[in-house]
């Protein structure tokens, strides 16, 4: 069967560069997103600059049903590279936060990533072949307060992309996880955090195509972690030696907005 790499959350930011850069690499991607058209110009360009098939599945992956749908779709292909990209944040006091947000936040960030990854595996481990490069963050290293659900749901997949990684030696397949600090996509407005000092303080916002080359060099050479940036090395190191108390006030002061 043709190889494909299969990239969620490819019609914005951190995910559309990384199917550029698979099919660049001469990749047949699937690009899954809600929003189709975008989906569409983006499959256009990568068939024409890089001559690799781009099938377009549009999913709202918070959805069970819509993601038993789309694996139907890719059943006639061999998935050897999934991109667990999509995700989404929210910021406020979680019990004033819409209710239906935070849970579909779990559902979308957790449990797709996890149905994704676990029904899409066993093939690569037949095949002895693939690769999981997962989007975590740097939100996953410690508590945050005001974007609560976000960086728990973060913690998971950081944690869970490492253990994978661990279970996974010796079979020919990785599991990678990116941990980005901030990074210039629709993902502030959308969280509602653009107002927060992360990011308009910080001064290290990233660029989402240095993220994605970032990444992906860490993907094709089976790290089981990246994260981006001396600064954000940095905090994640203290993070580590640090009481929870101080880094999980830190991280308050920093998405709490300011203006
Ligand atoms: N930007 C940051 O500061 C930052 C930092 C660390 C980690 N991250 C992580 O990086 C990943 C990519 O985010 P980004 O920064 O590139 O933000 P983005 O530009 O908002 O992209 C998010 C992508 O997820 C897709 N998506 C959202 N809800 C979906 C759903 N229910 N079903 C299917 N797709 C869905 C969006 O497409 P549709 O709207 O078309 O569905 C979009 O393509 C996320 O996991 C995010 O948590 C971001």
């Amino acid at each position: 069967m043709t190889s494909y790499a299969l990239v969620t959350g490819a019609s914005s930011g951190i995910g559309r560069e990384l199917a550029r850069l698979l099919a660049k690499d001469g990749n047949n991607v699937v690009l899954v997103a809600r929003r189709k058209a975008e989906l569409e110009v983006l499959a256009r360009e990568l068939e024409s600059t890089y001559r690799v098939i781009a099938r377009v599945v549009p999913c709202d992956l918070g959805d069970a049903a819509a993601r038993d749908a789309l694996l139907a779709a890719v059943a006639d292909v061999d998935v050897d590279i999934l991109v667990n990209n999509a995700g989404f944040g929210s910021n406020g006091k979680f019990w004033e936060n819409d209710a239906v947000r935070e849970v579909g936040m779990v559902e979308l960030n957790v449990t797709a990533l996890t149905d994704l990854t676990r029904r899409l595996l066993p093939a690569m481990v037949l095949r002895g072949r693939g690769r999981v490069l997962n989007i975590g963050s740097t939100a996953g290293f410690q508590p945050g307060p005001w974007m609560t659900t976000y960086y728990a749901t973060k913690a998971f997949v950081n944690s869970f992309t490492q253990a994978l990684a661990y279970e996974l030696r010796g079979t020919g397949v990785t599991a990678t996880v990116s941990c980005p600090g901030p990074v210039a996509t629709e993902f502030s407005s959308i969280a509602g955090n653009d107002k927060s000092a992360l990011f308009k303080k910080s001064g290290g916002v990233a660029e989402p195509a240095a993220i994605a080359h970032e990444a992906y060099q860490a993907m094709l050479q089976g790290k089981p972690m990246i994260v981006h940036g001396a600064r954000n090395k940095l905090a994640a190191s203290a993070s580590k030696v640090s009481p929870v108390a101080l880094t999980t006030a830190i991280a308050a002061s920093l998405n709490r907005r300011i203006s």
